[in-house]
């Protein structure tokens, strides 16, 4: 049996169009001309690019930045992709084979559990703590794994919470992976989104030996329209996943990887990561100021980083419901709990320019003052 993939299904059927868009969850993206201003590009290394296909693993050139931001690796280590995206259904394809099990912690962006369940693979997930700030039990971890678990997968900081796993969380989900010898898949693609610090969620790199992280250009350099990501691992993991890349996709584009190529390059990658921190931090007060004008109806797990916030809400009305009537009365779009597999919250990104968000949450106020008036 096929499983869509219910939260990009729900976003590529309603995003294109609407008006007041706060249901994707990286910051407000870049025009070209913004980043090739801010990176200091020339626009004639953009002009003279050949437009042939380009070194399919990635250009050396790009694979040496990406591997200097993960100690002990050198560009063998790297893989471009086609966003982390691409990253994902290579590791299902590569490391789960039909009949294995998966750990994944619940609520979780799908991605990979989807791509795996596709696979024949039984996922097994282990809840986060709602009434505890989305926090992971180690013991619940340890009593999910067993002898066919082939990978525990994580999203550190997490989508949709923005949660970022305590040490004690960490170190839960490194023993029982170790316990069994099985891979863990960070799925890193939050980390320079951080809320409450500058200091940078940690890696999972180097922690253990039988890691695979994957990252993109998508959320904290705020450049989801390169499409470029890329997975770190031990050298030969990278070669099995390569050889599926080629029949996945190939390459990514030739443009996005010049591209890339600068803004991973120092200052401009710091000066892109502070962008997004700014974007996230005032996107979040605005955030939380236009939800308390009623009382007790939301809460926030204020989220560690991303621009996303995981909102519960005590109406009396189903986050599916909700969502429609905010898309087709006010042209308003979040995404609704149930496609997370929680009710009662709806997940709203708020890393966007004031004027744009305000106006948005004034509409979603209407809507909830309406439902409260009929309840
Ligand atoms: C946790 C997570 N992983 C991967 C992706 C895919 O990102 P991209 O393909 O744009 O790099 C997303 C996008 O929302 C995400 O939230």
């Amino acid at each position: 049996m096929f499983h869509p993939f219910d939260v990009e299904q729900f976003l590529s059927e309603l995003e294109h169009g609407v008006k007041y868009n706060y249901s994707e969850s990286g910051v407000h993206p870049m025009t070209l001309r913004e980043l090739v201003d801010l990176v200091g590009l020339e626009p004639d290394v953009l002009w003279n690019t050949m437009l042939d296909y380009p070194q399919v693993n990635g250009s050396t050139f790009l694979r040496e930045k990406i591997s200097a931001m993960y100690p002990g690796t050198n560009a063998d280590n790297v893989l471009v992709t086609v966003g982390a995206t691409e990253a994902n259904t290579l590791i299902a394809n590569t490391l789960l084979q039909p009949g294995d099990s998966m750990v994944a912690f619940r609520p979780i962006y799908e991605q990979l559990t989807g791509d795996a369940r596709n696979r024949g693979v039984d996922v097994r997930y282990v809840d986060m703590e709602a009434d505890n700030g989305w926090a992971i039990d180690p013991e619940a971890v340890m009593a999910a794994v067993g002898p066919t678990t082939k990978l525990i997968h994580v999203i550190n900081p997490n989508n949709p919470t923005g949660r970022v796993l305590s040490n004690r969380e960490r170190e839960g989900i490194i023993a029982a992976a170790a316990s069994v010898g099985a891979w863990i898949v960070a799925d890193e693609v939050y980390i320079g989104t951080e809320r409450d610090t500058d200091e940078a969620t940690p890696s999972f790199w180097g922690a253990y030996d039988k890691v695979m992280v994957l990252n993109s250009t998508s959320k904290a350099y705020g450049l989801p329209g390169l499409r470029l990501g890329w997975l770190v691992g031990p050298a030969d993991a990278i070669t099995a996943c390569w050889r599926r890349h080629e029949y996945a996709s190939v390459a990514t584009s030739t443009v996005s990887m010049k591209l890339a190529e600068a803004a991973l390059a120092e200052p401009a990658r710091t000066a892109l990561v502070e962008r997004a921190r700014r974007l996230i931090r005032t996107g979040f007060e605005t955030l939380t100021e236009a939800l308390a004008v009623h009382h007790n109806i939301f809460t926030v797990a204020p989220p560690h980083a991303s621009a996303m916030s995981f909102v519960r809400f005590n109406l009396p009305i189903d986050s599916e419901t909700l969502a429609m009537r905010l898309v087709r009365e006010q042209d308003v779009l979040v995404i609704p709990g149930s496609r997370f597999h929680v009710e009662n919250h709806f997940r709203f990104s708020s890393a966007l320019p004031e004027a744009h968000l305000k106006e948005g949450l004034r509409r979603l106020n209407l809507v909830v003052e309406d439902v409260l008036k009929s309840a």
